[in-house]
C-alpha cells in the first residue's frame, strides 16, 4: 500500500480542491465531510444519546434511576418525545445529505460475499468502493425505517397531545412497536460506533472532516478516484459510480496507503 504525497500531486498539476496537504509530513488528506454535514451528525448522536437515556429510565424500573439525568421521572416522561422530535428533523436532514451515496449497487453484493475476508482485516480481492460500503448503507436504512418506526409509534403514545385521537389497543401496540425499534436502534448504534472505532483512521473523518490518502485508498478506493479526478459530486453523491469505464487518475495509482 502506498501513501499520496501532495508534491507529486502539485507537480503534475493535477491537484484537485478536496485533496490536500493537512500536516508538514507531506502526507495526503482528503476531504470526506465539510463542516454542516459534522455538526448534523454530532447533533442527531446526541439526540440519540438523550433519547437512549431518557427512554432506557421509562423502559424499566431497573433503569429509572437515569431520569435523576432530567431532574426526575415527570420531566423525563415530558421532555423524551421532544427530544425525539428535534432526532427525527436532524435525522432527516442527514438523511436527504447522504441517501445517494448510500443507494445499494452491485459492488455492495461483492462485497457482503467477502464478509468472512473483512472481518479477518484481509483487504486482498475485495471489490473497489465508492463512499459507503454494504455494512454501512445498513446501518443507514435501518436507522432510517427504525427512526421513522419510533416516531410514528411515539406520536400515538404521546397521551398529552394525541391521547384521544387513539384507542388503549392502538396504543399498546404502538409501545411494543416503539420499545422493539428503540432496541434495535441501540444495537445498531453500537456496531456503527464499534466500527467506527475499529477502522482505524474513520472517526477521524467525523470530527476533523478529512481521512487520509491511505485510508480511502483501502476503504473507498472509488470514491477516492473521484475525489482525485476534482468531480464535486465525489462529496454531494455520487452518479456513475459502477461506471466500469471511470477512468483512474495517474497519482492516486502510484501514491502508497499508510
Ligand atoms: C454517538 C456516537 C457516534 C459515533 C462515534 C459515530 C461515528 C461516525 C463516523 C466516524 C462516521 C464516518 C464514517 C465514514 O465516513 O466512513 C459516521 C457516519 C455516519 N453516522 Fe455516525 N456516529 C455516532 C452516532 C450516530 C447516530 C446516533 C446516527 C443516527 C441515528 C449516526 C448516523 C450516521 C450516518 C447517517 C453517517 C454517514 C454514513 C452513511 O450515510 O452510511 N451516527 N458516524
Amino acid at each position: 500500500m502506498s501513501v499520496l504525497h501532495t508534491d507529486e500531486l502539485k507537480r503534475d498539476e493535477q491537484i484537485p480542491r478536496h485533496v490536500h496537504d493537512a500536516d508538514r509530513k507531506g502526507r495526503v488528506y482528503v476531504d470526506r465531510y465539510n463542516t454542516t454535514q459534522r455538526i448534523n451528525h454530532w447533533i442527531t448522536a446526541a439526540l440519540f444519546t438523550l433519547l437512549t437515556l431518557s427512554g432506557l429510565s421509562l423502559f424499566h424500573p431497573s433503569l429509572f434511576f437515569l431520569s435523576n439525568l432530567f431532574g426526575g421521572g415527570q420531566d423525563t416522561r415530558a421532555y423524551h418525545p421532544w427530544f425525539g422530535v428535534f432526532l427525527i428533523v436532524s435525522f432527516a436532514m442527514l438523511f436527504v445529505r447522504f441517501v445517494k451515496l448510500n443507494v445499494p449497487n452491485r459492488d455492495d453484493v461483492r462485497w457482503m460475499r467477502k464478509l468472512g475476508n473483512i472481518v479477518q482485516n484481509k483487504h486482498a480481492g475485495l471489490p473497489e468502493l465508492g463512499k459507503y460500503n454494504a455494512g454501512q448503507k445498513m446501518v443507514f436504512w435501518g436507522q432510517s425505517a427504525l427512526i421513522s418506526v419510533m416516531f410514528v409509534s411515539g406520536i400515538v403514545i404521546w397521551d398529552q397531545y394525541f391521547g384521544k385521537y387513539t384507542s388503549i389497543d392502538i396504543k399498546r401496540y404502538a409501545l411494543a412497536a416503539h420499545s422493539m425499534a428503540a432496541l434495535i436502534a441501540i444495537l445498531i448504534i453500537i456496531v456503527h460506533i464499534y466500527a467506527g472505532i475499529w477502522i482505524k483512521g474513520t472517526t477521524r473523518a467525523m470530527i476533523r472532516g478529512s481521512v487520509t490518502g491511505g485510508w480511502a485508498y483501502r476503504h473507498h478506493r472509488k470514491w477516492l478516484r473521484k475525489v482525485a479526478l476534482g468531480r464535486e459530486e465525489a462529496r454531494a453523491g455520487e452518479p456513475g459510480a459502477n461506471d466500469p469505464h471511470s477512468p483512474m487518475p495517474g497519482p492516486v495509482s502510484h501514491g502508497p496507503a499508510e
